[in-house]
């Protein structure tokens, strides 16, 4: 850069150099100097090109990536032995295709504290699928009460979960784990008690069966609840520039999950360096954890927004909650019909990001789930299912 800068300031001194123009006969000899000093120059930049971005398309016939390649290369950070292990056992993982013999299914996985109070509702969406889905359920607190027959006895081993706390990201890999034991299942998605599906099961099974990338939110935050929970001692492996976050509910396909469960590397960073009130930051580990993870390793792997959807647009400390006078057809209309993601960085700019939700290329909505809902909702939402579930746009 600064030589490129000093470049530009020689050529203002040329410009500058022959001075008032002399109106005498000896005219012709100042033009034979001038041309010839700036031929000489001319020769000199070609031969000795001047690495200023600008100036290389001026003086060099070959183009810029001619004189980027005559720099001397930037040293690569030198890997220490378990970034090598890691990018390895990430890189064959994603280069290997997973093919099922049987029907591929999609997992749901439920994190709640205990009994789910939408089971009905799901019990209604799973209903003739058979085959198609598998569930299950990480209570952390209490055993739960099922009603319904697909939700039984589906309850892997589980442990405490702290919001905030690495905690909640070890319940999301004990989930990935338990279901990357069943071949048939293709992709994973992660669900809380408080979600509700927005569509019928046919339409959600078609939408992520046949996407070949994972719709994990990440973007990227310069302000205090962003890059302001970044802590140097993540490095050498993760950069500030690399931090990201995002929403914890995630859907991802089984290289992805599997990737998840594998690493160790990046995981143990986040469970060290990312608590709340350490070193004053206030670090979410499931907002950052896999954002930063899938930015490093397969950002064009994944989508960069939920499909569940939240309303943050209050500005509050928590999302917007639906009871039941809130569940109308014209709400999960307007949900079902948004296509486009939004995320607001929070610094002072509170620039607001927005990207069209793109399946396999094409522009549709964003959303496949919605949170969060009381339990009171459940027999709008019942009564609604037929109805907005056929929605599609
Ligand atoms: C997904 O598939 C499309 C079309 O086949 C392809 O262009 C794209 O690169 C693929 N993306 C990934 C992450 O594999
Ligand atoms: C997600 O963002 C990354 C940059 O962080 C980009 O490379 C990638 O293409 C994005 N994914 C999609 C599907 O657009
Ligand atoms: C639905 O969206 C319209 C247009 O943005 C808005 O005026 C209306 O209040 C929304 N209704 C609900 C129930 O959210
Ligand atoms: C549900 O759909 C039916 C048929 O399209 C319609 O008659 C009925 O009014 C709808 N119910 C609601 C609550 O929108």
């Amino acid at each position: 850069m600064k030589t490129g800068q000093k470049w530009q300031l020689d050529m203002g001194d040329m410009k500058i150099l022959p001075g008032p123009r002399p109106r005498t006969t000896k005219r012709p000899l100042w033009i034979i100097i001038l041309v010839s000093m700036v031929s000489v120059f001319l020769i000199c930049a070609y031969i000795y090109p001047p690495s200023g971005t600008a100036a290389c398309y001026i003086f060099s016939s070959k183009g810029c990536k001619v004189i980027t390649d005559w720099l001397p290369p930037i040293p690569a950070r030198e890997y220490s032995d378990a970034e090598i292990a890691s990018r390895i056992v990430i890189r064959e993982i994603l280069n290997t295709p997973f093919v099922t013999a049987n029907t591929p299914k999609i997992a749901f996985l439920f994190l709640t504290p205990g009994s789910l109070p939408f089971e009905k509702l799901w019990d209604k969406f799973f209903h003739g699928h058979e085959g198609k889905f598998s569930v299950y359920v990480h209570a952390s607190k209490e055993k739960p009460v099922h009603v319904s027959r697909y939700f039984s006895g589906r309850e892997t081993h589980s442990n405490e979960v702290i919001w905030g706390k690495i905690s909640m990201v070890d319940a999301e890999r004990r989930l990935l784990a338990n279901a990357l034991h069943d071949p048939d299942n293709q992709h994973f998605v992660l669900l809380s008690d408080s979600c509700v599906p927005l569509h019928n099961f046919d339409y959600i099974y078609q939408y992520l069966i046949n996407t070949n990338i994972s719709y994990v939110d990440c973007f990227n935050d310069p302000g205090p609840h962003g890059n302001g929970r970044y802590s140097e001692h993540m490095l050498p492996e993760i950069q500030m520039k690399d931090f990201r976050k995002g929403a914890q509910w995630f859907s991802m396909k089984r290289q992805h999950a599997l990737i998840v469960v594998a690493d160790n590397l990046y995981y143990s960073k986040f469970r060290d360096y990312c608590k709340p009130g350490v070193e004053g930051h206030n670090c979410i580990a499931d907002e950052h954890y896999l954002p930063t993870f899938f930015h490093m390793t397969d950002p064009g792997g994944i989508a960069n927004w939920s499909i569940t959807h939240v309303d943050w647009s209050e500005r509050k400390w928590h999302p917007k909650s639906y009871g039941a006078q809130d569940v109308t057809y014209e709400l999960l209309q307007n949900i079902t019909s948004i296509d486009v993601s939004v995320h607001v960085t929070s610094d002072e700019r509170k620039e607001v990001q927005r990207w069209p939700c793109l399946w396999n290329g094409v522009q549709r909505p964003c959303y496949l789930f919605a949170r969060k809902f009381y339990p009171e909702a459940l027999n709008n939402l019942l009564n609604l299912f037929s109805n907005y579930s056929s929605i599609s746009a």
